[in-house]
């Protein structure tokens, strides 16, 4: 088994799904595990994540020494490179310009997790300080123009650290460097494999709930189509699913969600439709994180409400998945945003949560989606934010801003399933800036109107993205029927930046 010390990267469970990938059995610990514990878990490596700190920093996280007698193979990533530089006597420094985005790796030395990789590789940097000189038994494996050290390595006894991030899908043979650290170096199996992850489940909610009763809150989206359809197998009619409609749905989605639920599921299903009251709530509301606070205490003031009709459900079920949880702000990791099923729940709530995906990503879900024999329809559905189109509108949303998002999207989505390209997407959508206003010209009038954003990006767990290179023409459609169908829009934008530094959303 591979152990992951979490240093508060945005990227700790990324990793420990490459290497379930690998099938192999990863667990993820937090870096100030005391070392007893460590030991105990019997790891035959060991992966340091990376983390938003600065080994210099006051209340930098540390890592007991011991951990580098222990005997076992380890790898650092990012952060963890320098920490691993640190502590073994190296020197980190704040680099002059902060590193983001792809660079291109030099690799001088080919063994350990090199190894058939390759002179050269595409890589995904992501640092603000760098190790400037290496500990004692380290040589340089690899570097870049801008990073000297950018990999090291102790062949000896087995210590690796690269400055970039191979976990994610924007190192195109990151991969294939896991691999070679969790088979070559560590020389685990791979015999580990994510199909008893259903059973394991299953059998873990019938012993948590017993007979109580259950609800879940339904979105039409795959993750709480998954969570549902997994608690559904454990407990059957104990489950009731409630689809909350909090106004802030696309065009046509709340028919359609209703329509493929009551023909594909043998669950009970409960229709709320809360529009008014979630408009109300939201009147001259700007800030980004009110809006998802409230968004998430309505809802589930809903189901407590639903609940109490039910009688007695004491447990609520949520789709929630990493990407989510990481966000919204661990012990180790920065908050980025509040999802509105993590952070959003208010302090006196009343359920109990089952969260059976919370350490699983997208396309895990999907997979098991599969599995479980849920419709393609829903398996590989664009993922959709649960506070919906409220946090696609930059500023106050009112019904008149949601008419005009609603029609802009649908126009963007449109065009893109006309020309074939949704599969590709991972989320395309529209964003209604409706703070700004720009001045335009039409029918030799003169108009001073809102912007609309569109955004297509590509990505295989949220936790990255890159912008979707659309073609002129597409783009060219979207615009000229955005601007001709969408009253109070005067211009169309294509956003251009990738995830880092940018977010999926914008709020
Ligand atoms: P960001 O904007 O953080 O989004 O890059 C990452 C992914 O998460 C989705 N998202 C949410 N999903 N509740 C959700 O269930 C939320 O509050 C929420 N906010 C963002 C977003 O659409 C993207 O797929």
């Amino acid at each position: 088994k591979v152990l992951i010390l979490d240093f508060g990267g945005q990227y700790a469970q990324l990793i420990a799904r490459r290497v379930r990938e690998c099938s192999v059995y990863s667990v993820i610990r937090p870096y100030d595990t005391p070392l007893e514990e460590l030991k105990a878990l019997e790891p035959t490596g060991i992966i340091f994540s990376g983390g938003p700190a600065s080994v210099y920093a006051e209340d930098a996280p540390g890592i007991d020494p011991g951990i580098f007698n222990m005997g076992v193979p380890i790898l650092g990533i990012c952060y963890g490179m320098q920490i691993m530089a640190h502590t073994l006597g190296g020197k980190v420094q704040r680099a002059e310009h902060r590193e983001y985005g792809k660079a291109e790796l030099t690799v001088v030395d080919q063994r350990g997790i090199f190894a058939d990789l390759g002179p050269e590789l595409v890589v995904w940097m992501s640092h603000g300080d760098y190790v400037l000189e290496l500990p004692k038994g380290f040589v340089v494996t690899a570097k870049t123009d801008n990073t000297p050290n950018a990999a090291m390595a102790d062949h000896e006894r087995k210590f690796y650290g690269v400055q970039f991030h191979p976990e994610v899908v924007h190192t195109p043979q990151g991969m294939d460097l896991i691999r070679n650290f969790v088979f070559e170096v560590c020389g685990c199996k791979g015999d580990w494999t994510a199909s008893n992850f259903i059973e394991e489940k299953v059998k873990e909610i019938k012993e948590q709930v017993g007979n109580a009763k259950v609800i879940c809150g339904l979105s039409g989206g795959v993750d709480s189509a998954v969570a549902a359809t997994l608690v559904h197998k454990a407990i059957g009619d104990q489950l009731t699913c409630i689809f909350v409609n909090h106004g802030f749905l696309r065009q046509g989605e709340a028919e359609q969600v209703r329509k493929t639920f009551k023909e594909q599921f043998d669950m009970n299903l409960v229709y709320v439709d809360a529009s008014e009251r979630f408009i109300n709530l939201l009147a001259g509301v700007t800030e980004p994180e009110e809006k998802r606070k409230r968004i998430g205490n309505e809802f589930v003031r809903i189901f407590e409400e639903e609940a109490a009709k039910i009688g007695d459900a004491r447990y609520l079920v949520q789709g929630t998945l990493y990407s989510d949880v990481i966000e919204s702000g661990t012990k180790e990791a920065a908050k980025i945003k509040t999802h509105h099923n993590v952070g959003g729940l208010p302090e006196d709530m009343e359920f109990e949560l089952i969260e059976p995906l919370r350490n699983l990503f997208k396309d895990e879900v999907r997979a098991i989606g599969k599995a479980l024999g849920l419709p393609d329809e829903i398996v590989w559905r664009q993922p959709f934010p649960g506070p919906g189109l409220a946090i696609r509108i930059i500023g106050e949303v009112t019904r008149e801003n949601l008419e005009i998002l609603r029609k802009a999207d649908a126009i963007v989505n449109q065009e893109i399933r006309a020309a074939g390209l949704n599969k590709d997407i991972w989320q395309s959508f529209a964003i209604l800036p409706a703070n700004l206003r720009s001045v335009g010209v039409m029918g030799d009038e003169r108009t001073y109107a809102y912007p609309i954003v569109i955004r297509a990006v590509k990505s295989e767990d949220a936790m990255t993205a890159d912008w979707v290179r659309l073609p002129y023409e597409v783009l060219e459609r979207i615009s000229t029927r955005i601007t001709n169908e969408v009253e109070h829009v005067n211009r169309v934008v294509y956003d251009i930046t990738s995830k880092p530094p940018a977010t999926i959303e914008w709020e």
